[in-house]
C-alpha cells in the first residue's frame, strides 16, 4: 500500500458495508481515496428486521465520500438502483464488493426450503444481480473512456466467500452452497470481463464480527475455535480487499484468497488430480471398483470440517 491514496477517484459499492467485515472494507476504501455506497439494509443475522438507520449512521460517520443505500440487495431492482446511485452521486462505478450475507443453519435432514430460498436469494442471487448491473455500466464506461480520453479498462469485482463453501461445516447447506456458487460467479465474471480489464476475485475471511460472537460451541473444539476467531481483527480482510482494488493488482483475476489475521492464503481450485481411461469400450462395475481403489482412493479430499482445518492459533 502506498502512502498516497491508492484509490482516489474510484467509486465502490460495498454490500453489507455498515457492519462487521463490510464496515472495515468501507472504511479502508474511503481511507484509500475511494467514494463508497454503503449498501446495507441493517438486517439481523438471519436476514430479518431491517433497520435503515444502521447504514445511514455509518455512512454519515465516514464523511462526504460515503452514502447509504438501505434497500434489500437480494432484489434485482435494488442492484440497478444502487449502481444508478453510484453513478448519480459519485460519477461512475468502479468497484463492487459483494459482502452482505445471512445465515440459516440446519442439518440437511431438517432443512427448510424457505430457508434455503432465502439464503440463496440473499447470498448468491443478490451478488449476481449486482455484478450484472455494475458490469453493464462498466462496459459502457470503458467505451466512453471514463476518467480520461483513452479507453477506460478498469474495474474490480470482489466476492466475500467462505471456506464453508469448499471445505464445509455441519448444518450449513444453504450458506455453503451460496458461497460455492459465489466462487463460480467470480470465475465466470473474471472470464467475461477480461477484455474490459475488469478483475474478479474471491476473499474467504476469518474475523471477529457479530457472526463469530453468536457461535454456540457444541464441544471443546468449537469453544477453542470461537475463542481464536474472536481475536481476529477484520481490518486485515479489508486491507487485502482494498489491495485487490489497486493498480498493482491489475493482472490478478479469477483467484480465491484467504485472510486470517496477518496470515494471507491463496486457495487451490478444483482441477483433475488423477485420471484413468477405461480399457475397451467403457468401464464395468468391477474395473471401476478396482480403479477407484488403486488409483483414486489415496487422493480423496479429506472429510475434515473448516473448524478442523483451521484449528491453529491465528497470527494476530
Ligand atoms: N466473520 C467471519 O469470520 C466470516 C467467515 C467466513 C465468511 N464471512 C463472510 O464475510 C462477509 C461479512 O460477514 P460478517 O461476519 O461481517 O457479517 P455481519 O452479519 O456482521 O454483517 C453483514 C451485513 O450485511 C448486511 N446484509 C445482509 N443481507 C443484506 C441484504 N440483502 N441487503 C443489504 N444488506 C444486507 C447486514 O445488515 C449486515 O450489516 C459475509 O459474506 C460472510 O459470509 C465471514
Amino acid at each position: 500500500m502506498t502512502d498516497s491514496p491508492a484509490l482516489e477517484g474510484r467509486v465502490a459499492i460495498v454490500t453489507g458495508g455498515a457492519r462487521g467485515i463490510g464496515s472495515a472494507i468501507s472504511e479502508m476504501l474511503t481511507a484509500e481515496g475511494a467514494s463508497v455506497i454503503v449498501a446495507d439494509s441493517g438486517v439481523d443475522i438471519a436476514g430479518n428486521d431491517p433497520d435503515p438507520s444502521v447504514a445511514k449512521a455509518f455512512a454519515s460517520g465516514l464523511g462526504e465520500r460515503a452514502a447509504a443505500y438501505t434497500e434489500d440487495m437480494g432484489v434485482s431492482a435494488a442492484a440497478v438502483q444502487a449502481v444508478e446511485m453510484a453513478v448519480d452521486t459519485f460519477g461512475g462505478i468502479d468497484i463492487v464488493v459483494n459482502n452482505a450475507a445471512i445465515l440459516r443453519d440446519a442439518f440437511v435432514f431438517k432443512g427448510s426450503p424457505d430457508d434455503w430460498d432465502a439464503v440463496i436469494r440473499n447470498n448468491l442471487s443478490g451478488p449476481f444481480y449486482l455484478v450484472a448491473a455494475a458490469t453493464a455500466v462498466m462496459r459502457e464506461q470503458a467505451r466512453a473512456g471514463r476518467g480520461g480520453g483513452d479507453a477506460y479498462t478498469w474495474g474490480r469485482l470482489i466476492n466475500l466467500v467462505s471456506t464453508a463453501g469448499f471445505i464445509g461445516n455441519y448444518g450449513q447447506a444453504p450458506y455453503a452452497a451460496a458461497k460455492g456458487g459465489l466462487i463460480s460467479l467470480m470465475r465466470i465474471a473474471a472470464l467475461d470481463m477480461a477484455r474490459t480489464g475488469v478483475t474478479s476475485n474471491a476473499v474467504a475471511p476469518f474475523a471477529r464480527t457479530r457472526v463469530t460472537e453468536i457461535i454456540q460451541p457444541a464441544n471443546d473444539e468449537q469453544e477453542i475455535y470461537k475463542e481464536r476467531a474472536l481475536k481476529v481483527d477484520p481490518q486485515h480482510v479489508a486491507r487485502m480487499t482494498a489491495w485487490l482494488c489497486t493498480d498493482g493488482a491489475q493482472d490478478v483475476t479469477g483467484q480465491i484468497f484467504g485472510v486470517r489475521g496477518r496470515e494471507t492464503m491463496l486457495f487451490s481450485q478444483a482441477r483433475p488430480v488423477v485420471t484413468a481411461i477405461a480399457d475397451g469400450d467403457t468401464w464395468t462395475m468391477d474395473t471401476l471398483t478396482d480403479t477407484v481403489n488403486t488409483h483414486f482412493r489415496d487422493h480423496f479430499a479429506d472429510m475434515r470440517t473448516d473448524l478442523e482445518v483451521f484449528n491453529t492459533d491465528p497470527a494476530l
